[in-house]
């Protein structure tokens, strides 16, 4: 077995963004040296992991042939425990939580991988979170876990597949790749992993073809554009086969009918039509074009028709090919077989270490007379400022948010004000014979009502002044919640999630499951 110590062993692929691009391209590396070795039949044993510890689990809580079957085989190349979860017969059906359950299997192999495929978005990211927590309690070693697909949010063994098969057909040239994305945009995970995996290249541009019902979600979008993607955005093909600039690659998704609501699947046979591709359409596109699709395609209405299967346009039969390839390489680098020769950039560490509570120089010294309801506080605490401009019911809720989780049942009063001569107003509670907020206390405050400050006042006077800037990330409390109805913390699944959102952009939040975005104002339950 191998002892040393690798960058890879015991991590999780949540999501694309879990290896960094280096560690992307040294799969991608490392499953090109595979094949060529499979090719030339030389002796594979360098590849296999070679670590009879290792149980790896397959649960697939949604349908798949190709995800599960090339995993299930690149287990077989290592000749490691293969365990096969039927959630058909398992304690899934007497109600038992997933996180119980993988909780439970972990202690059945000495070092576990769980392959997971769930309709439950950010599944991995929770359970390597709690389920990791849990190890390290009991002397267990952390298990790793891949998503094999989450819902409508991410496929990052499929984008890893996805992009070798692209580097293969650019020669393994990085500086720049022109991609076509064509289909279900909105409901297809494996498009939604674009966003970061084809952050390999140098230069990207993408074109996205899809009417509007079926459109790449804003976010998705937002993204491409601040990794600096130039992107396009096409309803059909037949619009885009209309102008010059026309993609060498193209990526085919098919409909995504189980995850559409009823009114969009209604209207199914018109939105198909605009992103199938046609025999008419052959001439439109460039001498030496490729077309990948994740696969499967429908066998009545695919949009990749099958008069184009022995044609040179064909990638995608290499693509679904090279799935194998890439899981082997995977499967060995969380093993910890591979890594020794990896010299880029890893992982940067996530840090929430940020200023978020800073010291102001005191200017008034006077605790201002607050004439109507507001006790003048001798001395005590006066929080200001909260949630100032904002409608009188967002001030007067957060007002009642800060009391509540502060505890603040002491003899505190408060009330709405107008904000000196702006014409806005804010809130302000006083609490006297009160001088100390612990850093907890802060940094909750921080969390309910950035932008506030808070004042210490001795004898009228104020002594201390802190402005509490937005926190880099809100969680653990009782009155947040993910508005994601598909994510993993929902209440609806009964997985006992601690909600967390990250601070993302200027003043957004995502959740640290699904990645949904939500505002500030969102996270809270009124
Ligand atoms: C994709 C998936 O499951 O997201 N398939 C796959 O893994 N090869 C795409 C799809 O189902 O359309």
């Amino acid at each position: 077995m191998d002892t040393k110590k690798s960058p890879f062993l015991e991590r999780s692929i949540a999501v694309v963004n879990d290896l960094s691009v280096d560690e992307q391209f040294y799969l991608y590396r490392k499953t090109a040296e595979l094949k060529q070795a499979i090719f030339e039949r030389k002796d594979l044993s360098s590849f296999k992991l070679n670590n009879p510890e290792l149980g790896v689990y397959l649960m697939f809580l949604e349908d798949s042939t190709r995800t599960k079957e090339s995993f299930r085989n690149a287990a077989y190349f290592h000749k490691i425990k293969l365990n096969n979860f039927d959630s058909a017969h398992s304690s899934v059906n007497k109600k038992e939580s997933l996180t119980d359950t993988v909780k439970m299997l972990t202690g059945y192999s000495f070092h576990s991988l769980f392959i997971i495929r769930s309709r439950m978005e950010g599944v991995c990211r929770h359970l390597e979170r709690q389920i990791g927590e849990y190890a390290k309690a009991h002397g267990l070693s952390a298990p790793s876990f891949i998503n094999a697909g989450d819902g409508r949010h991410e496929h990052p063994t499929q984008e890893f597949l996805d992009e070798f098969s692209f580097l293969e057909k650019l020669n393994w040239n990085r500086d720049h790749i022109h991609l076509a994305l064509v289909g279900d945009l909105f409901h297809g995970r494996t498009v939604h992993s674009k966003v970061n995996g084809l952050r390999i290249f140098k230069n990207v541009e993408v074109d996205l073809i899809a009417p509007q019902d079926l459109k790449l979600p804003d976010y998705y979008e937002s993204a491409m554009k601040r990794n600096g993607f130039e992107v396009r955005r096409f309803s059909s093909i037949r619009e885009y086969l209309a102008q010059k600039k026309i993609a060498p690659l193209w990526y085919f998704t098919r409909l995504q009918l189980e995850r559409m609501g009823d009114k969009i699947r209604d209207r199914v046979d018109y939105l198909r039509e605009s992103v199938s591709f046609k025999r008419e359409f052959i001439s439109r596109v460039p001498e030496g074009s490729s077309f990948f699709h994740p696969l499967p395609r429908h066998r009545e209405v695919p949009t990749i028709p099958s008069f184009l299967d022995n044609s040179s346009l064909n990638a995608w039969d290499e693509q679904s090919r090279n799935g194998f390839y890439t899981r082997i390489v995977l499967i060995a680098m969380l093993g910890g077989h591979f890594g020794d020769d990896f010299d880029g950039q890893g992982l940067e560490e996530k840090s929430y270490d940020q200023e978020f509570i800073r010291s102001v120089e005191v200017k008034v010294k006077q605790v201002p007379e607050y004439k109507v309801g507001i006790k003048p506080v001798e001395s005590g605490i006066v929080i200001d400022h909260i949630a100032v401009g904002e409608e009188l019911q967002v001030i007067w809720n957060r007002i009642n948010k800060i009391r509540k989780n502060l505890d603040l049942n002491v003899s505190a009063s408060h009330g709405v004000y107008p904000s000196g001569k702006s014409g806005k107003f804010k809130g302000l509670i006083s609490i006297p014979d009160f001088r100390k907020f612990n850093q907890g206390k802060l940094r909750m405050l921080a969390a309910i009502s950035p932008g506030c400050t808070l004042n210490v006042v001795d004898k009228r006077q104020v002594v201390e002044k802190y402005r509490i800037a937005m926190p880099p990330r809100i969680y653990n409390f009782q009155q947040i919640s993910c508005k994601n109805e598909a994510c993993i913390s929902s209440s609806k699944y009964y997985e006992n999630v601690v909600q967390e959102f990250i601070r993302s952009g200027e003043s957004g939040f995502s959740c640290c499951y699904c990645e949904k975005e939500h505002t500030f104002n969102d996270i809270w339950d009124e």
